[in-house]
């Protein structure tokens, strides 16, 4: 296939093609995702959970997102390559999260990724009228764990999901081409995703309507220690299997998730939706 471009993953938005979104952090797997079929790589600032063994984001900085960018760039084939802005490096001005910005770009990133809502929305314009991409996050945005009181469900009340609906026109406004919906009723991803035809919506725990769905590598490798959250599934296990049945290779696993994510079967809403 050929190299996955900004109008290319419009276009599959537009078709209503899925867009399959997974974490990647090294060259190695970087090559076996993309070889798989995987869309987009996003260099996660969940790289200091599953990377680092810390128990939030907060303490990843500029320079190892830099590192791994350079690391996935150096192994990803054909997928676009997303890395998010570290907690600290963009908040402060939009001056700021330029700087910030053209390091990760320089170390590989094609589009950067920040958390937060309206009022990021200056940010973004910023860094798009600038010829940099942006991809916004919304819901439970960890950087802001402390804040928000835990890992839990966004939007529930209508107060909450008109403030989620309000930022993400706000940030669609301001230029942002994608926007993660981590952990939003699957009803109100829907929402946000039918009334912005232009944004590219991908969901992590909201639901199966949005313009594609993105997961943290471990997560569905079945590696990741610790409680799991609903919204994950364990790829390299064939759903319904024994626990002693042999499972699928990475490469396997990685290919099953895309095929599911296109076809629409992952997420499932019973088992994965709030
Ligand atoms: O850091 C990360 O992996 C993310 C995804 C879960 C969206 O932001
Ligand atoms: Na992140």
């Amino acid at each position: 296939r050929g190299l996955l471009s900004l109008p290319k993953l419009r276009e599959m938005a537009r078709r209503g093609e899925k867009i399959a979104m997974l974490t990647a952090y090294d060259a190695t797997f970087a090559r076996v995702l993309d070889d798989a079929g995987v869309d987009v790589l996003l260099v996660g600032d969940s790289l200091g959970n599953v990377m680092q063994g810390q128990t939030s984001t907060l303490p990843v900085t500029l320079e190892h997102m830099a590192y791994h960018t350079r690391c996935v760039a150096a192994g990803k084939r054909s997928a676009w390559l997303i890395t998010d802005l570290p907690f600290g490096s963009y908040e402060a001005s939009p001056q700021q999260a330029f700087e910030s910005a053209v390091a990760l770009m320089r170390a590989g990133a094609q589009m950067v990724k920040l958390e937060g809502g309206g009022a990021m929305a200056e940010t973004v314009r910023f860094l798009t009228e600038r010829g940099i991409p942006v991809c916004a996050h919304l819901g439970l945005t960890p950087q802001r764990v402390h804040a928000l009181g835990g890992f839990r469900v966004q939007g529930r009340d209508d107060a909450a999901a008109a403030a989620l609906r309000n930022d993400a026109a706000a940030l669609s406004a301001a230029g942002a081409a994608m926007l993660v919906l981590e952990l939003v009723p699957s009803s109100l991803a829907a929402e946000i995703t039918h009334a912005h035809p232009e944004l590219m919506t991908i969901g992590i725990g909201a639901g199966a309507q949005c313009s594609g769905q993105v997961l943290v590598l471990h997560d569905m490798l079945g590696i990741t220690t610790g409680k799991r959250p609903r919204f994950v599934r364990d790829f390299t296990r064939e759903p319904g299997s024994s626990a002693d049945a042999p499972g699928l290779s990475i490469a396997q696993a990685a290919a099953r998730y895309v095929a599911d994510v296109k076809a629409g079967t992952f997420p499932d809403e019973s088992l994965h939706g709030y």
